[in-house]
């Protein structure tokens, strides 16, 4: 597949309003919460965007309007130059990818490791002979053992199932991935495992990232750039360096203080 120039930015959203609405009942009046309102931002090539907040700020909203499931009420995203909701799922699918905070919600309980990753392959088209050796080269970036590629995600542990799900992700060979609170389900010491995967995978395919967390301490990890949402606005926008040393906003102030804390 062409991409748009090199220099072009590979996500761009564009003043983005989301509000859910829900009907009164008996005894309900009916009312609307504002998940996103005006929210612009715009990730270079190649770069990893942290995004953080408070439960509830619209991280997860923004997540699934910027992989076109979920349609903005006014503004639009951009992917690779193209508004997202214009590409139909087998282009959106080459551009865009999710990672989930559940790997085993977000796998086929049914289907194989080795199935879970033909199937992306065989809706491709992709080259029929050249598809176990995809397969099993990607098995090997993503750390999981070979031998266990005939497992079923019920005979797995959270950590090999989230390495599923990221090579999943990986074996179109998309230039973007969404992933939302992607190690929050899984042990303190998977995490830093599934966090290095995810760097190391960075570095060797020039992925951009968009990387949801509450744990601001993986976020300075991993991104280039911090965008602190609070109440559905980006309450601040910074490269990882300005907003770690100085941060602006009161709420980022406090979100950085808090997790100094002992616990
Ligand atoms: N499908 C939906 N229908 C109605 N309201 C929703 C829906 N999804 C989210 N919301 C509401 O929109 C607001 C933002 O939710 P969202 O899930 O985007 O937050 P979040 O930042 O991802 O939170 P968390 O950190 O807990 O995952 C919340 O008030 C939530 O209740
Ligand atoms: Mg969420």
């Amino acid at each position: 597949m062409n991409l748009a120039p090199a220099n072009d930015p590979i996500l761009e959203i564009r003043h983005v309003s989301r509000t859910y609405k829900f009907n009164g009942g008996l005894m309900k009046p009916a009312h609307s919460v504002k998940a996103l309102q005006d929210v612009s931002i715009s990730i270079e090539r190649g770069q990893t965007l942290g995004l953080v907040g408070e439960s509830g700020c619209g991280k997860s909203t923004l997540a699934s309007i910027m992989l076109g499931l979920n349609k903005p009420d006014s503004g639009e995203v951009l992917v690779d130059g193209k508004p997202v909701l214009s590409l139909g799922p087998l282009q959106r699918s080459q551009l865009i990818q999710p990672v989930f905070q559940d790997p085993y919600s977000s796998l086929n309980p049914a289907f194989s490791v080795y199935d879970t990753l033909m199937q992306p392959l065989r809706i491709h088209r992709s080259e029929a002979q050249d598809r176990p050796r995809r397969i099993m080269d990607m098995l090997d970036k993503v750390g999981f053992p070979r031998q266990l590629a005939n497992a079923r995600p019920g005979e797995l542990s959270g950590g090999q199932c989230q390495r599923v799900a990221i090579a999943r992700a990986l074996i179109l060979n998309p230039p973007l991935l969404i992933c939302d609170e992607p190690t929050s389900a899984l042990d303190v010491s998977v995490q830093a495992q599934v966090i290095n995967l995810l760097l190391d995978l960075k570095r060797e395919f020039g992925l951009s990232m968009v990387f949801i967390s509450h744990n601001l301490a993986v976020v300075e990890h991993l991104a280039d750039k911090v965008c602190v949402m609070y109440r559905g606005q980006i309450a601040e926008e910074a490269s990882r360096e300005a907003l770690f040393a100085n941060p602006q906003h009161a709420y980022t102030k406090e979100l950085l203080s808090a997790t100094l804390l002992p616990v």
